[in-house]
Parts: structure tokens; sequence; C-alpha cells
């Protein structure tokens, strides 16, 4: 049992915040949850979180003193607090640059000011794809290797790594969990949020999109929140030996030919065909497919093309339990929930359901 520690978590109404705050709380640390724009805090299966167990401040990280009173932030700067646990961020591709420069670098900004001035440890939530076009395995010691960054979200998390990077160097204890793809519970499927990866699975899968630029030998990298929390929730507990290092929570292998094979399994679906990159043209497309290429599989499509492998030494070191060993098995429950939850509607067996569903994207 670690001894109990006043924790601030940022972005805890967010699909990993809430998973992360829930676990904190439930092992009966004091914690202080940021909310921003939403207000109450709800758990990955929809479970509301109990506001006895977490106290809610509403704060702003974009602002200096994260928009507290004076008297608000010197209690929390003062000491108040052991950990900060900064997963607050902008995930969303396609955003303009301000965006993710206010939230995601200026904000890590304001969080290393407050673990500084407070002497608390601070446990950043980056990203795995930091490595950005990266082939290969990637280490977690390794942070700016002159990558090329795939897009503003990519480079404004190396940026504030970077930020935390040379904190570090100046004094201030900090730890790194840098996640892969977040996608739903590892024994369930079930996931809160149909964000990012889902978005490309409902509208290849219903036929909106049949072409997407890939290599079948590329590798996605899927991993549950639930495990994604439990490494940021060890770090958290166990950071003095985790301070000054870097944690991938990476998922189990999955190929682009994995993929594709798991979506012939189901005979409602449409299975994508990618086109190696260098022959696909997007001008021939039909309109309604381009349309949905330019607005949104282009803002995904650079992750259709990795080769990489998150290697995982210092968070095995850490006791972290293992990730789904099977890619496909794991991938089969994501979907089987999104046919549940009526996501990916509930199709008649044999049938494509909405092979000629004629409405736009981003339903
Ligand atoms: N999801 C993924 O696939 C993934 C993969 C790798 C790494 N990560 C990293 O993991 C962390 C958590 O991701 P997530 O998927 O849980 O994100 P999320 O669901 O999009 O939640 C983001 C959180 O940040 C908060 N936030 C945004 N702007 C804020 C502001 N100005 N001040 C205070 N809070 C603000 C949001 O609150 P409001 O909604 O109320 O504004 C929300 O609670 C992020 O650092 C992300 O970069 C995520």
């Amino acid at each position: 049992m670690t001894r109990r520690l006043k924790i601030l978590v940022t972005g805890a109404s967010g699909l990993v915040g809430a998973e992360v705050t829930a676990r904190l709380a439930a092992a009966g640390h004091e914690v202080t949850a940021v909310v921003h724009r939403q207000q109450t805090l709800v758990r990955n299966d929809g479970t509301p979180l109990d506001p006895a167990t977490v106290r809610c401040l509403p704060a702003d990280v974009t602002r200096p003193r994260l928009g507290l009173t004076e008297a608000g932030y010197a209690e929390l700067a003062g000491g108040g607090i052991d950990r900060i646990v900064h997963c607050a961020a902008i995930t969303d591709f396609g955003r303009p640059e301000e965006d993710y420069r206010t939230v995601n670098v200026d904000g890590t900004a304001h969080l290393i000011e407050l673990a500084r001035a407070g002497g608390a440890g601070l446990v950043h939530v980056g990203t795995a794809y930091v490595c950005g076009e990266r082939d290969g395995l990637i280490r977690e010691t390794e942070l700016d290797q002159g990558q090329r960054l795939a897009n503003g979200y990519e480079a404004s998390k190396l940026r504030a790594e970077t930020l935390v990077h040379k904190a570090r160097a100046d004094g201030v204890r900090a730890a790194v969990v840098r996640p892969s793809i977040v996608v739903g519970d590892e024994h369930t499927g079930v996931v809160r949020d149909y964000k990012n990866i889902y978005v490309i699975l409902k509208l290849t899968t219903e036929g909106k999109v049949r072409s997407v630029p890939g290599l079948y030998e590329a590798r996605l990298d899927l991993v549950p929140v639930d495990y994604v929390a439990d490494v940021i929730t060890r770090v958290t507990e166990r950071f003095d030996e985790a301070e000054g290092r870097t944690f991938h929570a990476a998922g189990a292998p999955l190929t682009l030919r994995d993929f594709s094979d798991v979506m012939a399994e189901y005979p409602s679906f449409h299975v994508p065909r990618f086109v190696p990159p260098t022959s696909f043209d997007a001008q021939r497309l039909p309109t309604r497919e381009r349309r949905y290429y330019e607005r949104i599989v282009s803002l995904y499509e650079s992750y259709f093309r990795r080769r990489m492998t998150f290697d995982a030494s210092h968070t095995a070191a850490l006791g972290v339990r293992a990730t789904p060993a099977d890619g496909p098995d794991f991938l089969r429950k994501l979907i089987n929930h999104c046919l549940e939850s009526g996501y990916l509607g509930a199709p008649p067996a044999g049938t494509g359901p909405a092979a000629d569903d004629a409405n736009g994207a981003g339903r």
C-alpha cells in the first residue's frame, strides 16, 4: 500500500483522465480533478465518478496560474500537492495550430511551472507517436531524433515533451507516459468515445471509403484504455522509481493485413483496399469518397504506412501487467462492442447495410 498522496489530475473528464482519476481515488488518494468545459466525470463504461471521492477544480491549462485566483493557485503551488498527472490536451486532428500550441504546449509549460513551484512530481502524458514517421524499434529513451512529424498534434506533443525533458534537467521531478492509440477496454471492448481510429473503422466498414493509402505490412498499435490508466497510475504511485524515465503504454501488434483479415470475418462489412501510397491518387476517387478522404482519411493516413514497434522495457520493469498478446483477437472485441452498441449499426447477417448510404461524413 502506497502512502496517501495529494494528486492533481488535469484532463480528468477525458477518456484516459477519468479512468486514471477513478483508480487513484479508489486507491485512497486525495484527488483534485481539473475540469474545464465538461464538469462531470464519467468512466469509460459510462459510470459517473462519485463526487464525494474527488474534488473538482474548474481551471484552464492555457492560462497563467491555470486561470485560478492567486489564493487558489498559491494553495496548490505552496506544497499542497504531491503529484500532478497531466492528461489535458487537444487530441483530435485537423485543429488550428493555435489550439495545439495553447493547450498542448503552453498548457504543459504551466503545469511544469506548478510542479516547480510546489515541488510536486509531474507525470506528463505524452504520445508514443512523438516518434513521428520513424520506422523500426522506438525506444523510451529516444525523443527528438530529427523525425518527420505527421501533423500538428504530434508536433505539439513533441514540443511539450521536450519542455518536460528540459525541466527535468533543470531539477523538476518528472516522468512521462506515452500511450499509442487509445481504444476500448481490454476484456469487453467497451469504449466511451468513438474517436480517431473508430471514425475510420466506421467510414470503411460502411463502404463510404473503399480505398485507403496504406501498406499491408504497416503496424497499428491499439492500446486498451484500462491498460493505459494502469500504467499512469503505477507511474504516479511509484514515482520515486519512475522519476526521470519515460514509459511506453503500447498495445498488441496488429498489421494492416491482420486488420483487413479481421474485417473480412464480418459478412456485413466492406473491407477497404489499402493502396500503396505511391500509387494512390485521391483525384481519381468518386466525388463523395474524395470528400471523405480530404476531410477525414487524409488526417490519419500516415498511421497506415508506419512500421514501428514501441519498446516498453521501462514499463515492464515497473511491473505493469502485459498488454493483450493477440492483436486480432483484441480487434474483434473492439468491433463486437461497436456492433453491440450500434456504433457500426446492427447489421443483418450477410448484408452490407450501409453500402447504399449517400449521407455525409461525421455521423
Ligand atoms: N486518445 C488517444 O488515442 C491518445 C493516444 C496517445 C496519447 N494520448 C494522450 O493522452 C492524454 C489524454 O487523452 P484523452 O484521449 O483522454 O483525451 P480527451 O478524451 O480528448 O480529453 C482531453 C481532456 O483535456 C481537457 N482539456 C482540453 N483543453 C483544456 C484546457 N484548456 N484546460 C483544461 N483542460 C482541458 C478536456 O476537458 P474539456 O473537454 O472539458 O475541455 C478533457 O478532459 C492526452 O495528453 C493525449 O495527448 C491520447
